[in-house]
């Protein structure tokens, strides 16, 4: 892919590990903490963000492919690496070559594992991952013990823990996350007493972090607070966490139309007296979503410019009248601070109908990432 110097994604390395240093705080030691780095690193980079965090000394990291797995193995890191959608039976020859440890959910996928484990004579690492109310991978608690049982046969398969995925823990009702916790500490105590040490059992996400300690147990897994976001925006965490993503574009051209013209594509909007507008060369091809039409704006001299009109494929409106000396070439912040004006993640996310998470993953696919805060003079990635 080819992209844009005119769109700038920044990712503040330091500003990540500031984060980390907070959420450490919230967990006491045994727990451990994996970061979770999947989606590469959530838009900001897989490379750049493990080496950081590596550095600061989280315990593990969890990536979303055997892809991401062995990147960060061909990089160097050393640490444990779970791969948290598993893997397929063809991966499973790779991933135990790269000491990889795998989610696991099927059978056929554990028979892999401990056929590669017994002809890479290395034992194979696996967290057996347990639906309980997500909805989503794992078996049902109720499968567990005789999967397990099924496991016996395979010596050379070492089975870590149990591994749960929490649906709602982001609400402040937390009656939903308790059931689901409930039937996981159950289901643990259960498997344990039938013999199975499971040292390392987890299911808490980054707002389970912060506001369920009980369900903390062996380690926690945070993706989202350690890029900066809170996990419910109504209700932010009593920490500093610093937005570790910016971006920002430059202003193309300056124009005023009279009353009576319309914008962009659709002509859904019109002006109603004299407009001065500058158009800026980024659009949805940048991950900037068509869904800011008319209801966006970006940041020019530390004010507020809306969107006017239907952002397009490169190019985006928005009003600069009252905005005094706008010019081609000014800074646009579409995502950050500038001078007492922010945008958020958030709040780019609410105009655009979707989550932080999403404007993350969208926007750092899409444009061209440059690195600041780095320790040891790491650029880009
Ligand atoms: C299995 C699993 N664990 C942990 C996380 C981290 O969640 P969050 O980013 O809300 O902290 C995710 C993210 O989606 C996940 O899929």
């Amino acid at each position: 892919m080819i992209l844009s110097s005119m769109v700038n994604l920044h990712v503040d390395l330091a500003a990540l590990e500031h984060n980390y240093r907070q959420l450490r705080l919230l967990c006491e030691p045994p727990v451990k903490m994996l970061a979770v780095v999947k989606a590469d690193a959530y838009g900001h980079g897989l490379l750049p963000v493990a080496r950081t965090l590596a550095r600061g000394g989280v315990d593990y990291l969890g990536v979303g492919s055997l892809e991401e797995g062995l990147a960060l193995r061909q990089a160097g890191l050393t640490l444990p690496i779970l791969l948290l959608l598993g893997i397929v039976p063809r991966e499973a020859e790779r991933a135990v070559a790269a000491d990889l440890e795998v989610v696991l959910f099927r059978r056929d996928v554990a028979q892999a594992l401990a056929a590669a484990a017994r002809s890479q004579a290395k034992p194979a690492k696996a967290h057996l991952k347990v639906d309980t109310g997500m909805g989503r991978l794992g078996l049902l608690s109720g499968e567990v013990p005789e999967f397990l049982a099924g496991l016996r046969e395979y010596r050379q398969l070492e089975v870590l823990g149990l591994i749960s995925h929490l649906a709602v823990a982001d609400e402040e009702d937390k009656a939903y996350t308790l059931k689901q916790l409930q039937e996981f500490t159950g289901l643990l105590a259960a498997v344990r007493g039938q013999g199975w040490a499971l040292p390392l059992s987890h299911l808490s996400n980054s707002a389970a972090l912060w506001e369920l300690k009980e369900a903390h147990l062996d380690l926690v897994r945070p993706g989202l607070m350690l890029y900066g976001s809170p996990p419910s925006p109504r209700r932010p965490p009593p920490l500093t966490l610093k937005p570790v993503m910016t971006l920002a574009t430059e202003v193309l051209q300056v124009k005023r139309l009279p009353p009576g013209s319309s914008i962009s594509y659709g002509c859904t909007y019109t002006t109603r007296d004299w407009c001065d507008l500058a158009v800026l060369p980024v659009g949805y091809c940048n991950g900037y979503s068509r869904l800011l039409s008319n209801r966006g704006a970006a940041l020019i001299r530390g004010r507020r410019a809306p969107i006017r009109g239907r952002v397009c494929m490169n190019l985006t409106m928005v009003e600069v009248t009252g905005i005094p000396g706008v010019k081609p070439g000014d800074r646009v912040t579409l995502l950050g601070q500038d001078q007492n004006e922010r945008i958020s993640a958030e709040e780019l996310a609410a105009w655009a109908d979707t989550i932080s998470y999403e404007v993350y993953c969208l926007l750092g696919a899409a444009n061209l990432r440059r690195y600041q805060g780095a320790r040891d003079g790491e650029k880009t990635g």
